[in-house]
């Protein structure tokens, strides 16, 4: 069976689209089979690791898997270890398309994945920036969940409510939900704001932070229209820090090998 991971928090623009696609890609560089899930309207996940628009994905994404209760047929390939379930602005449709069938939100996208996982050592999804329908789907289908701390106070601020969503969700929907732990994201380390930031979160989260902080890279940017490249000096080095991020997620989730 494959382990299921969800990577968000509510708060916008923090790194959980890049991580999501970054640890996706060098879990199948290490032979692993992943399947990478945009359950986000915008389709940053979808454009990045597919290098299309995502409108060229119309009717054919997570949303139509969903609806019909068949991933094969949406589930598009990236690579011969990677996998794709793309999303384009529809998905934001989900609640009014399953209420027509009688269907509810919370547990669709479990439903759908179920058929799949065990095909896949790893299911990476991509959460958007709210605690709305979809991020209480995604997490209901979730085994571990990474939550993105960019270093800057109001996404601090945003955790402790994200962290009452995942406890709700193990209460109500999936009691076997854990949390992997909260990934420093986006740090300057030039500014003492990050710093303490991040000294705040250790002390508050304690070992639930990941030992690995992500530090900001211009060459990750790039990936949004690049797509993820590793032949530079700039990639290794943008690489370098999720391979650590890799590392301990493997470690916490216990799955050391292919
Ligand atoms: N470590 C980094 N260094 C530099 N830029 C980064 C880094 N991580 C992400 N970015 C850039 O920051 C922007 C926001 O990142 P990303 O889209 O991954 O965040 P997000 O949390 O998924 O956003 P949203 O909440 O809108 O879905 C993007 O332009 C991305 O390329
Ligand atoms: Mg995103």
């Amino acid at each position: 069976m494959g382990i299921t991971v969800s990577i968000g928090v509510q708060k916008g623009g923090v790194g959980k689209s890049s991580t999501t696609c970054i640890t996706s890609y060098l879990l199948a560089e290490r032979g692993f089979k992943v399947l990478t899930v945009d359950f986000d309207s915008q389709g940053n996940t979808t454009q990045i690791l597919s290098g299309k628009d995502i409108y060229s994905f119309e009717d054919n994404t997570v949303l139509n898997a969903i609806i019909d209760l068949d991933p094969a047929k949406y589930i598009v390939k990236v690579n011969d270890n990677l996998d794709l379930l793309p999303a384009d602005d529809i998905l934001s449709t989900l609640g009014r398309a399953l209420g027509n069938v009688n269907r509810v939100v919370p547990t669709s996208l479990k439903e759908t994945l179920d058929i799949v996982k065990d095909q896949y050592d790893f299911i990476l999804i991509d959460q958007p920036p709210n605690l709305g329908d979809l991020s209480v789907s995604a997490l209901s289908a979730s085994d571990y969940v990474v939550v993105m701390l960019q270093s800057e106070p109001l996404c601090f601020k945003a955790i402790p409510r994200y962290l009452q969503l995942v406890e709700l969700i193990k209460e109500r929907i999936t009691p076997t939900l854990k949390l992997a732990g909260i990934l420093p994201s986006m740090s300057d380390s030039r500014t003492r704001i990050d710093s303490s930031i991040i000294d705040q979160a250790r002390e508050d989260y304690e070992d639930w932070v990941f030992d690995t902080v992500i530090r900001r890279r211009n060459r990750i940017k790039e990936y949004s229209i690049l797509g993820i490249q590793n032949s530079t000096k700039e990639d290794r080095d943008a690489l370098e820090q999720y391979q650590q991020f890799l590392e301990e997620l493997l470690n916490r989730v216990q799955k050391g090998s292919v």
